[in-house]
């Protein structure tokens, strides 16, 4: 029989080695995330997946399961805090929407949506980071980093190319391409890396192809984000 922990009082099978995130997600139970990918190795930055387990908060991505674990997560008091940590992603980027060709496709903007994020709250502050469009296939908005990493663990990690990487310190932190110029023309970056198509906000976006799809059939217009087990968006499974 394999072992369990309880999250939200439904009891939730793992493997020894798996997160409780993994578990849950595996189960069919969302716990918001945005820098967490079943691919790689955790990060542990977003901070959105905190639960509380046994009582004590803790990020559910880095959280090995354990039998017996009691897991809180849908809680009034942890979706505040989400909220809250979703409303200082949008204000220390310049996310608007309005104009941003990822959304309806974009994860923070669905995990503001599931969180019922009604206003950014805090104040803004619009960040002035240069586009860089020198690539021939695909352009950068780093005003709408993140900081997530996840382009820098797969292009590290699958395409062996280490592409990306954070630098600096603090709100200073930002994501800077491995490149003599800094552009990221001066890469060996390509359209079918890794890296080219894990970007969860509207960051790394290929040229050429903005606005395509229809509003009505945008990724998040279908199914709301919590509908996307072991995420990344393959499909639905409600
Ligand atoms: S560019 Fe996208 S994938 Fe890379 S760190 Fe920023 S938000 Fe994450
Ligand atoms: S998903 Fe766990 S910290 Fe981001």
């Amino acid at each position: 029989m394999s072992k369990t922990f309880t999250l939200d009082g439904k009891p939730i099978p793992f493997e020894d080695g798996q997160t409780v995130i993994q578990a849950a997600l595996a189960a069919g139970s969302y716990i918001p995330h945005l820098c967490h990918h079943p691919e790689f190795k955790p990060h542990g930055s977003c901070k959105l997946c905190t639960v509380k387990a046994d009582g004590r908060q803790t990020a559910s991505c880095t959280l090995p399961a354990a039998e017996g674990m009691v897991v809180e997560s849908e809680t009034e008091e942890l979706n505040a805090e989400r909220r809250a940590l979703t409303q200082m992603l949008f204000v220390e980027g310049n996310h608007f929407c309005p104009s941003c060709e990822k959304s309806g496709d974009c994860q923070l903007q669905a995990t503001a949506y599931h969180l019922n994020m009604m206003s950014p709250h805090y104040d803004h502050f619009f960040p002035n980071r240069p586009l860089d469009a020198s690539h021939p296939d695909y352009l950068l908005d780093f005003n709408r980093c993140i900081l997530c990493s996840l382009c820098v663990r797969a292009s590290r990690d699958v395409d062996g190319k280490s592409v990306f990487a954070l630098a600096g310190r603090g709100i200073k932190t930002h994501l800077i391409i491995n490149a003599k110029s800094g552009k990221l023309a001066d890469t060996d970056f390509s359209a079918s890396d890794r890296a080219a198509n894990v970007c969860p906000v509207g960051v790394i976006l290929p040229k050429r192809r903005g606005f395509a799809v229809p509003i009505g059939e945008r990724t998040f217009d279908k199914h709301p984000i919590a509908d996307y087990a072991d995420t990344r968006l393959a499909q639905p499974e409600k």
